[in-house]
């Protein structure tokens, strides 16, 4: 792998390995790993669904979790994604991070099925809940509403994150560890590339 085999903007070549990966039967290519910082630089990381690339990664989640209170504190978020199908690659970003527009969210919530509406509407996401029981009550009193019923839009405390990229960095396994890594950093409107060391 060379940079002048990649695209010139590491996020459509990103868009590229993930058709390819699911094309090549990837289980879950969409997941991704989003490592955040408190302000006091306590570190942590978990797996999100990336569901849509554009100037930046966008997922979804609960504006009252931890990674969202570490994302408003801080504006910044990496991300990791990692494939072994058609070939093992890696692709890691980090970069500004911010709610996207409330229509954004409204929009991918209205694609999502019933029963995740409501199982995200009963659980307040990363906070101690007493039992299963518990947030299964919650979620059988929504399920007596009628799906188009108004309890069943988009909470406020519920909706997008996009991660804008300042770097991007692109990773492709090579013979005995020789792995190749093409580094992107933005310049301009554009982006320059560097080859990074295995
Ligand atoms: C494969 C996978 C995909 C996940 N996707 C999401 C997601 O898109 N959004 C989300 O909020 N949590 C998702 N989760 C759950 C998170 O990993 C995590 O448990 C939750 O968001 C709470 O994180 P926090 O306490 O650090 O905020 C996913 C977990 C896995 C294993």
């Amino acid at each position: 792998m060379d940079a002048t085999d990649l695209d010139p903007d590491p996020l459509r070549q990103l868009q590229a390995w993930m058709a390819a990966a699911r094309d090549a039967g990837q289980p879950l290519p969409e997941a991704m790993c989003v490592a955040t910082s408190s302000p006091d630089a306590e570190p942590s990381a978990r797996m999100v669904l990336l569901r849509g690339v554009d100037s930046g990664l966008v997922f979804f989640t609960d504006y009252g979790s931890p990674k969202a209170a570490d994302i408003e504190a801080t504006g910044r978020a990496a991300a990791v994604l990692h494939w072994m199908l058609p070939v093992q690659r890696q692709v890691r970003v980090t970069g500004a991070a911010a709610r996207v527009a409330a229509i954004e969210s409204d929009r991918y919530w209205a694609t999502r099925p019933v029963g995740s509406r409501r199982s995200a509407l009963a659980s307040h996401q990363s906070e101690v809940v007493a039992s299963r029981a518990e947030l299964q009550a919650r979620v059988d009193e929504l399920a007596r509403l009628p799906d188009d019923d108004p309890a069943l839009a988009r909470p406020d405390r519920w909706g997008g994150f996009r991660i804008t990229p300042d770097t991007v960095e692109l990773w492709e396994a090579g013979a005995f560890r020789l792995h190749d890594r093409i580094r992107f950093r933005r310049a301009g409107a554009g982006w320059t590339a560097e080859r990074l060391s295995p």
